[in-house]
């Protein structure tokens, strides 16, 4: 019984954050694509297919000013309310996308 609990537990947490996941990039979609396989405004590289690091790693450069190119003002706005978990969050959730 108490294994089941805990199973139904962990069940429970992966559907939410997988929830928070899709939550987070909603804004992003309009740009991005809902699969991240747009170039954003024609501008940015295609995402769909990076590593979750490699997301995570850019994105922490658009918020601290220290990655990206002509348009990075743009997306530091997109990223600055986002924490360092959300951040996280929302790059795992990008590179699953296909
Ligand atoms: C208003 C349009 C727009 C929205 C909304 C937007 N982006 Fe972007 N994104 C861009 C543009 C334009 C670039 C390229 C910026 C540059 O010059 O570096 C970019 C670049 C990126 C990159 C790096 C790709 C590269 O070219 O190096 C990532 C990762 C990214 N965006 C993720 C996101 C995430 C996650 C969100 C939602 C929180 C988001 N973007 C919302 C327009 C947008």
């Amino acid at each position: 019984m108490k294994k089941f609990t805990l199973l139904l537990a962990f069940a429970v947490t992966s559907t939410l954050m997988a929830a928070d996941g899709a939550a987070l990039y909603k804004k992003c979609i309009t740009c991005h694509g809902d699969k991240a396989q747009k170039k954003a405004l024609n501008k940015s590289q295609i995402i769909q297919g990076w590593d979750a690091a490699k997301i995570e790693s850019a994105l922490h450069g658009y918020k601290d000013g220290s990655y990206g190119g002509a348009m990075k003002g743009l997306m530091k706005a997109q990223i600055a309310s986002y924490s360092n978990e959300d951040i996280k969050t929302v790059s795992e959730y990008i590179s699953k996308l296909k």
